[in-house]
């Protein structure tokens, strides 16, 4: 049946009124972030140097515009019935309440550690004690309390992510459910084999079983406290369908040949070179021929070139030991070297989404 004018408008004032809110109440606390950033930097008795990148930044105004861009294309997307209308994966407006305190709570210790130059904590408490994790996976990534370990840092993660993206990321993230229904559409849902490799706490794994209600996934991550945050915040239906597996990305716990449809969001720009290689190399190994890889992760320079400067900056003022050597990846060719080729790529706001299929 077709859908009423007054349908259609319901539809877009709820989205407009729910992330504007979000955008608004992300911005507020990023203010609120620079402010406390400043005094603690002040305190310190040899702050770091100001950081002066080579190229431009864009102004408040333009990230604005870019933002404004991607939930534009976010509306028509959900109007093209490709994902259902977002819901706030943040829970009630009082745990929306309890996170920000927490956030306040936890942001100084952020701050001290990015000025007092502190992000081997994770290392030092894990260096007596063997933990079978990589060493480059034990830092304190984003100076952030825990690194990837603790129940707490799995709690604060997205919603210290919303700050820095001014409450786009999920968004950035949905674009990949783009690409991702053209697989699924093409095919019969409940005979796919799907996973997202290095899941977080379900950021494109929960939106892409919603979004596919027929679907099976598993999230594979090293981070026992992320999967079980991502298990906590699975509906009902989602949770019935998820399945999660302990493992790092270059090793992969599937068959040769077993996969028909591979996500990883935001994993790559985390890895040292090497072990990129190696985790593109066992993409390659488990998808199915025909297979697809949806790749979300930042933008490398020169993809929206008004962000270079932000991007140049973006490592030195978070811990990003491997982005700068991410941001010169040729990524389309190192997949092409390991059998897949680029089909489709995007960007959106901060992030490339790029789906590569296995000949
Ligand atoms: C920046 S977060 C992204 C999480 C999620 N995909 C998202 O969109 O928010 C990076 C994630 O990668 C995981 N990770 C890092 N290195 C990994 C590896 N070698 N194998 C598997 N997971 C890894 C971390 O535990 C963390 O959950």
């Amino acid at each position: 049946m077709a859908e009423t004018a007054l349908g259609t408008l319901s539809r877009r004032t709820r989205f407009v009124a729910r992330q504007g809110a979000r955008v608004a109440w992300f911005a507020a606390h990023g203010e609120a972030l620079r402010r406390l950033q400043k005094r603690i930097r002040q305190e310190q008795p040899s702050p770091p140097p100001n950081i002066t990148p080579s190229k431009p930044v864009p102004s408040q105004r333009e990230l604005i515009g870019h933002i404004i861009e991607l939930f534009r294309r976010d509306l028509a997307n959900v109007e093209a019935g490709i994902y259902p209308l977002p819901r706030g994966e943040f829970g009630s407006p009082a745990e929306f309440l309890a996170l920000s305190r927490k956030f306040f709570q936890d942001a100084p210790k952020v701050a001290r550690r990015r000025y007092a130059g502190g992000h081997q904590e994770i290392f030092e408490e894990t260096r007596e004690s063997p933990s079978g994790l990589p060493r480059y996976y034990r830092q304190n990534f984003h100076f952030q309390s825990g690194g990837w370990l603790t129940e707490e840092s799995a709690r604060l993660y997205d919603f210290q992510v919303e700050v820095l993206f001014t409450g786009a990321t999920a968004a950035m993230r949905r674009q990949a459910l783009v690409p991702f229904s053209e697989m699924v559409r093409a095919k019969d849902q409940r005979r796919l084999a799907y996973a997202d490799i290095a899941c977080g706490t379900g950021g494109l794994l929960l939106p892409a079983l919603e979004a596919f209600p027929r679907l099976k996934g598993t999230g594979v991550d090293l981070s026992a406290a992320y999967m079980s945050e991502a298990r906590d915040r699975a509906t009902a239906s989602v949770k019935r369908r998820a399945s999660f597996a302990a493992a790092p990305a270059e090793q992969l716990p599937f068959a040769d040949e077993s996969l028909d449809v591979l996500s990883t969001v935001y994993l790559f720009h985390e890895l040292p070179p090497k072990v990129r290689r190696q985790a593109a190399k066992e993409f390659a190994r488990v998808l199915k021929p025909g297979g697809r890889l949806i790749f979300v992760d930042s933008l490398k320079t020169g993809e929206t070139p008004a962000f270079d400067g932000l991007l140049e900056l973006f490592p030195q003022l978070f811990h990003e030991p491997y982005f700068t050597s991410y941001l010169e990846e040729d990524l389309d060719g190192m997949f092409e070297g390991e059998g897949l080729r680029l089909q489709s790529f995007e960007t959106a706001f901060f992030s490339r989404v790029a789906a590569y299929e296995k000949a």
